[in-house]
């Protein structure tokens, strides 16, 4: 970090929400692969954008595709992924977008850690929650197939760890609660905190 000088930009935060008429928030959804996590939050974006909020939409298949093509499923992969995603959103944030980011994001000091880099008052989590059994069932991917025949290591809820949520703001119950309720309940409690006033 020596001999760097990051320096203020001319155009303000607070003016770019004025001219967007919008707060930017962070919405991170996070949850086991098939949980519903990219069903809802392509949902949440488009009803978003038609009720005139400027979003954009962060999803890990895309991510992993693109700027995280270099990152692994270990561990040390994930964590780095996150941060990236984090320190993203931290920027289209600052850009005066509302990010909409939907990644597994399975251990609790990542998701501290996106927190942190965004601002608490910024971070608004959403547990998507849904029973492994009903995710492998789903297996829309085939993902769970290969990962019991032993052909994808480190696979969440299989052979890799996730850590639940204590606190989120929300928690959907996807195997119990239809989408139009989720998504219900989501721009309730989201469409306050990003409204200007
Ligand atoms: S993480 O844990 O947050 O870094 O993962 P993420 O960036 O969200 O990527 C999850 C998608 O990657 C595919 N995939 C795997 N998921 C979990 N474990 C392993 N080993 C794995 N390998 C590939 C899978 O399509 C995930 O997408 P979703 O939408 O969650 O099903």
């Amino acid at each position: 970090m020596n001999n760097l000088f990051p320096f203020q930009t001319k155009v303000s935060l607070a003016e770019r929400e004025l001219m967007l008429k919008q707060k930017p928030k962070l919405i991170w959804l996070t949850g086991l692969s098939g949980s519903g996590k990219s069903t809802i939050s392509v949902q949440l974006e488009y009803q978003l954008h038609a009720m005139g909020f400027k979003t954009y939409l962060l999803d890990g298949d895309n991510i992993r595709t693109g700027l995280n093509k270099d990152l692994n499923f270990s561990n040390e992969g994930r964590s780095e992924n996150i941060r990236r995603i984090a320190e993203v959103s931290k920027l289209m944030m600052d850009a005066g977008i509302v990010v909409i980011a939907a990644f597994i994001s399975p251990f609790k000091a990542d998701r501290n850690r996106v927190k942190h880099i965004v601002g608490q008052s910024n971070y608004i989590e959403v547990f998507v929650n849904c029973p492994v059994e009903v995710c492998e069932q789903r297996d829309v991917k085939g993902l769970y197939k290969k990962a019991r025949a032993g052909e994808i290591k480190d696979f969440t809820g299989i052979s890799s760890p996730y850590e639940i949520p204590q606190n989120p703001d929300i928690r959907i119950e996807s195997d119990i609660q239809s989408l139009e309720e989720s998504l219900h309940l989501l721009l309730d409690l989201i469409v306050p905190k990003i409204s200007f006033t």
